[in-house]
């Protein structure tokens, strides 16, 4: 499992200067597809990354990179307006932004995805931050985690790199979504 996410998010995890922390990403992910699935664990990240657009093919994985990828984008624009970005936590908390959905999820014997007994209890955020802190992720990247959905939108106030988070989780689901809806 850990050489599978290693090359699922190589280019993602690359961009982690500080090793320490980009071991304990690697291992968030490793636990959160072991204990997920309700308890059952997933061979792979190929389940659906949400159950909110029907008939969508995008990938719990492929969504993770598109985000990741995106925060990074953004924050090399926004460093040029002088906006102070800390890429180690940046990358680190978009990788693991909905590292919680493992938990969230299930696969039914017919092969339906659905929400879990956990799930039914607790969404994504919650249990994605809970996984970061048994791990001992720094708390900026467990209140990243927290925070990057409407939760977020409570308070306290989203850091930096959870706004940018934030702004491209919804900027990847938004337009597919509309997409979707005008196939
Ligand atoms: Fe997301």
């Amino acid at each position: 499992m850990q050489d599978y996410v290693q090359k699922e998010f190589s280019e993602q995890l690359a961009q982690i200067s500080d090793e320490t922390l980009r071991k304990k990403v690697v291992d968030v992910c490793i636990e959160a597809l072991r204990t997920g699935n309700d308890g059952k664990g997933w061979e792979n990240m190929d389940f659906p990354f949400t159950l909110l657009i029907s008939g969508v093919t995008v990938s719990f994985s492929d969504h993770v990179r598109i985000v990741t990828d995106l925060a990074s984008q953004a924050a090399d624009l926004l460093e040029k307006q002088r906006i102070p970005i800390n890429r180690d936590i940046l990358i680190a908390s978009a990788i693991l932004h909905d590292i919680g959905k493992p938990l969230e999820y299930v696969k039914t014997a017919e092969g339906v995805i659905t929400k879990s007994k956990v799930g039914n209890r607790l969404r994504h955020p919650v249990t994605g931050a809970g996984l970061a802190m048994k791990h001992e992720l720094p708390y900026e990247v467990v209140q990243n985690i927290y925070q990057h959905s409407w939760e977020g939108d409570k308070g306290p106030g989203r850091t930096v790199e959870g706004e940018i988070i934030h702004r491209c989780d919804f900027l990847h689901y938004g337009p597919l979504k509309i997409s979707m809806e005008n196939k």
